[in-house]
C-alpha cells in the first residue's frame, strides 16, 4: 500500500451536463494497493485510518488527476511529427506512408514502440487508442512495449487494401488481425482495435471482413478516421455513390456500435451526429491535427445537442503534439471560433473519464472510486516561471486548469503512474 498527499481532481459526470460533476479536494489522499485506488479523500480523515507505516509521498501544492486518456494518434508516425504538407491527402503520399513503410522491421517498430510510449509518460498520457502500420510487427512491437510498461494501451494493425502504395497493401483476408485479437486483446492490460485507415483505402470487400470481424469479437475496439477533409469527403463520395454518406460508408459494413471510435468528424451532417448517438459510436476530436493539415474545425455543440460522445486525440503525427494540455489549448480555441466555449474543467473531463466512457473503460480507468486501476498523474501549476507567476493568483480551480491547459504541455507533468507504480519522474 501506499499513499499520495496533493490536491484531488476527478470526475463523476460530464460538467456540461451536470451540475455537481467534479470532486476537488484541497487537502487530499489517495490511497493506492496491489495497482488499484483504494480510497481518495481528506488527508485529515484518511491519513488517520492508514497503517502507520505506510509510505505517503508528499505532493503538496500539485494536483493529481486520473492519467489522461488520447483516443486517436499513429505510433509509426513519431518520427514524422511536424512534416509539412498542403493539406491531408499529399501529407500522406509525401510523408506518411513512406514513413509507415520501415515498420515491417520488428527492431524498428519496437524501438520506435519504445520512445512512443515513453513520450506518452512523459505528457501525462496513461492510456490511448493507438494506429499501428500495416505490418503485424508494428502492433507486435506496441503491445510489447505496452506490456513492459504495464500500460493499459489498445491499438491494431492498420488494413488499407487499394488506393496506397503496394509496399503497404494487404488484403481482405484479415487473418493477421485475428490472430493479433486471440494474442493480445484483454491479455494483461492490451486492448485490440481493428484498424480500417479509412474507406478511400479499403475495398468494400475488405470493409465487409472488418464488419465480420467487429462482430465475432464485439468487446474489441474499431477505430477509423472520418470526414476530415473536405478533398477526401469528395473522394468518398465518388468511391461510394450509393451511400448517404461518408459516416454511413461504415455504418453500412457494421462498424458502428459502442467502442467504435471516429477521427476528427468535421465534415458531418446532423444525421451523422444522431447515428454516432444512437449506435453509441464516439467522437476523437484532434483540434492540433486539424489545424496543422487546415482540415476544419470541429463542431463540439453539435455533437453535444446530437448527444453524441466526444474526447480529445492528439493524432501525432497530424497532430503537432503528444500533450493532452496542448491538446485542449487547440481544443478550446476551435471551440471559440465556432462560437461555442469549452471551460477547462470540462476540458479535463473529457481527457480523463469522458475518454474513458467514449472507451467504455470506465469500470477500470478515467477516475478514482474504489477499485480503479491507479493511472494517474502529478500536475505541476509552477512547473515552469510563466506558470507560476499566472497560477499564484488564480482565484479558482477553473482559472488554475484554464492556465495548465493553455500554458502547459509534458513540462506540467511532474510523475506519472500506471498501475500504482512509477512510470515517470521530471528531473527538476
Ligand atoms: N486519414 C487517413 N490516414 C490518416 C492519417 O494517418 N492521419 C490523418 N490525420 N488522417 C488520415
Ligand atoms: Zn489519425
Amino acid at each position: 500500500m501506499q499513499a499520495y498527499r496533493a490536491s484531488l481532481l476527478h470526475f463523476h459526470a460530464d460538467p456540461a451536463f451536470a451540475e455537481h460533476a467534479h470532486t476537488w479536494i484541497e487537502d487530499g489522499l489517495l490511497v493506492v494497493e496491489n495497482g488499484h485506488v483504494k480510497a481518495a479523500g481528506d488527508y485529515a480523515l484518511l491519513s488517520a485510518t492508514l497503517a502507520p507505516e505506510t509510505p505517503v509521498v508528499d505532493y503538496r501544492g500539485k494536483i493529481i488527476t486520473p492519467g489522461f486518456i488520447d483516443t486517436h494518434l499513429h505510433f509509426p508516425q513519431t518520427d514524422m511529427i511536424a512534416s509539412p504538407a498542403p493539406g491531408l491527402l499529399p501529407w500522406l503520399e509525401t510523408y506518411t506512408f513512406p514513413t509507415e513503410r520501415q515498420f515491417g522491421d520488428p527492431l524498428h517498430a519496437r524501438a520506435t514502440a519504445d520512445f512512443f510510449l515513453d513520450e506518452l509518460l512523459r505528457n501525462g498520457t496513461t492510456t490511448a487508442l493507438v494506429y499501428c502500420s500495416v505490418h503485424k510487427a508494428s502492433a507486435e512491437a506496441l503491445f510489447e512495449a505496452s506490456s513492459a510498461r504495464n500500460l493499459r494501451m489498445a491499438g491494431g494493425k492498420v488494413l488499407m487494401d487499394r488506393n496506397c502504395p503496394d509496399f503497404l497493401q494487404d488484403t481482405a483476408d484479415l487473418r493477421e488481425s485475428e490472430e493479433l485479437i486471440q494474442r493480445w486483446h484483454n491479455k494483461g492490460r492490451n486492448l485490440y482495435a481493428i484498424t480500417p485507415r479509412f474507406a478511400p483505402t479499403s475495398t468494400e470487400a475488405q470493409l465487409a471482413a472488418t464488419g465480420e470481424l467487429a462482430q465475432a469479437y464485439p468487446d474489441t475496439f474499431i477505430q477509423t478516421h472520418v470526414s476530415e477533409n473536405e478533398d477526401e469527403c469528395r473522394w468518398v463520395g465518388e468511391l461510394f455513390p450509393q451511400r448517404r454518406s461518408y459516416l454511413d460508408v461504415y455504418e453500412h459494413y457494421g462498424l458502428m456500435r459502442p467502442r467504435a471510435m471516429f477521427g476528427h468528424c468535421i465534415w458531418l451532417d446532423d444525421t451523422d451526429f444522431a447515428r454516432l448517438a444512437e449506435t453509441g459510436s464516439a467522437i476523437a476530436h484532434c483540434p492540433t491535427s486539424n489545424l496543422f493539415l487546415g482540415s476544419g474545425l470541429f463542431d463540439i455543440a453539435r455533437a453535444d445537442n446530437a448527444g453524441a460522445m466526444v474526447s480529445l486525440g492528439t493524432d501525432v503525427g497530424g497532430g503537432t503534439s503528444f500533450s493532452m494540455l496542448q491538446t485542449m489549448n487547440e481544443a478550446y480555441k476551435v471551440a471559440r471560433l465556432k462560437g461555442s466555449y469549452l471551460p477547462a474543467l470540462r476540458m479535463f473531463y473529457l481527457a480523463t473519464l469522458g475518454a474513458a466512457r467514449s472507451m467504455r473503460l470506465e469500470g477500470s480507468i478515467g477516475h478514482f472510486e474504489p477499485g480503479a486501476e491507479a493511472d494517474f498523474i502529478v500536475l505541476d501549476p509552477r512547473a515552469t516561471q510563466l506558470l507560476e507567476r499566472r497560477t499564484s493568483h488564480c482565484d479558482t480551480l477553473e482559472e488554475t486548469l484554464f492556465a495548465l491547459a493553455l500554458l502547459g504541455d509534458d513540462r506540467a507533468i511532474r510523475a506519472t503512474y500506471a498501475a500504482g507504480a512509477l512510470v515517470h519522474e521530471r528531473s527538476a
